[in-house]
């Protein structure tokens, strides 16, 4: 296989560094970078403006089956709704929260699964989610289960979070990641867990650095396993 075709698949809970990691391994491969996050980001920011709220889920998939999710190409990569950039938009507690409750619908997760699917069937490509491992690429070469403890997960969502000039309290987004984990492993459509063959990072005390180097032996090894 050439290195230019890898599916890179990058799980696990909020806050683990997936999408830091995946970018990194992206930029450094030459690959795409699929960030399966900002599309239920996306879709959470139209529903809201709809006037849709976190029960909302079976017309908020109707919705998002009229709505064009899309990502720029270069460098940071922008995400287009309907051709405006929400890049930004997306990234509030408000927006994360109801796009993690929406998440929880089945008729949600199929329009954006299906989604994720084409853009993972053409290769090269590094997708990062809660469901990348299990749902979207199950046969992805290379599959990864990214986690630390809650608190340092929550403490790298605040850092993340003041430097965009956000300033929720540090007891705000830890509460907040509690709850998402809690949801995202109970709910019953694709919950978040480790799937077969993913090699599990604890990657508390590591830099994104040292995680994306042990990733890129792992991708190493399947481009030469063909
Ligand atoms: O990774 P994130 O915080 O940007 O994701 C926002 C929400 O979207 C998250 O709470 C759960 C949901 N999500 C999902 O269900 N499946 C994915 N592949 C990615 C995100």
């Amino acid at each position: 296989m050439k290195p230019s075709e890898l599916v890179i698949a990058i799980d696990g809970p909020a806050g683990a560094g997936k999408s830091t990691v995946a970018k990194a391994l992206a930029r450094d491969l030459g690959l795409r970078f699929l960030d399966t996050g900002a599309m239920y980001r996306a879709l959470a920011v139209k529903a809201k403006r709809a006037g849709l709220g976190p029960e909302d889920g079976v017309a908020a998939a109707v919705l998002g089956q009229q709505t064009e999710i899309g990502f720029s190409a270069g460098e940071p990569q922008r995400v287009l709704l309907d051709g405006e950039d929400v890049t930004d938009a997306i990234r509030t507690l408000e927006i994360g929260e109801l796009a993690s409750a929406l998440s929880a619908f089945s008729e949600i997760r199929r329009v954006l699964v299906a989604r994720q699917q084409v853009i993972v069937a053409a290769g090269g490509v590094v997708l990062e989610g809660r469901d990348a491992t299990t749902v979207i690429a199950p046969h992805a070469h290379v599959k990864v289960y990214l986690t630390a403890s809650l608190e340092e997960r929550a403490r790298r969502r605040h850092v993340e979070m003041a430097a965009k000039g956000q300033a929720p309290a540090y007891g705000e987004v830890r509460q907040e990641v509690e709850r998402r984990d809690h949801r995202d492993i109970t709910r019953q459509d694709s919950p978040l867990s480790v799937a077969e063959g993913a090699t599990v990072v604890e990657t508390g005390g590591l830099s994104a650095e040292e995680v994306v180097n042990a990733i890129r032996l792992l991708a190493d090894v399947a481009v030469r396993a063909g």
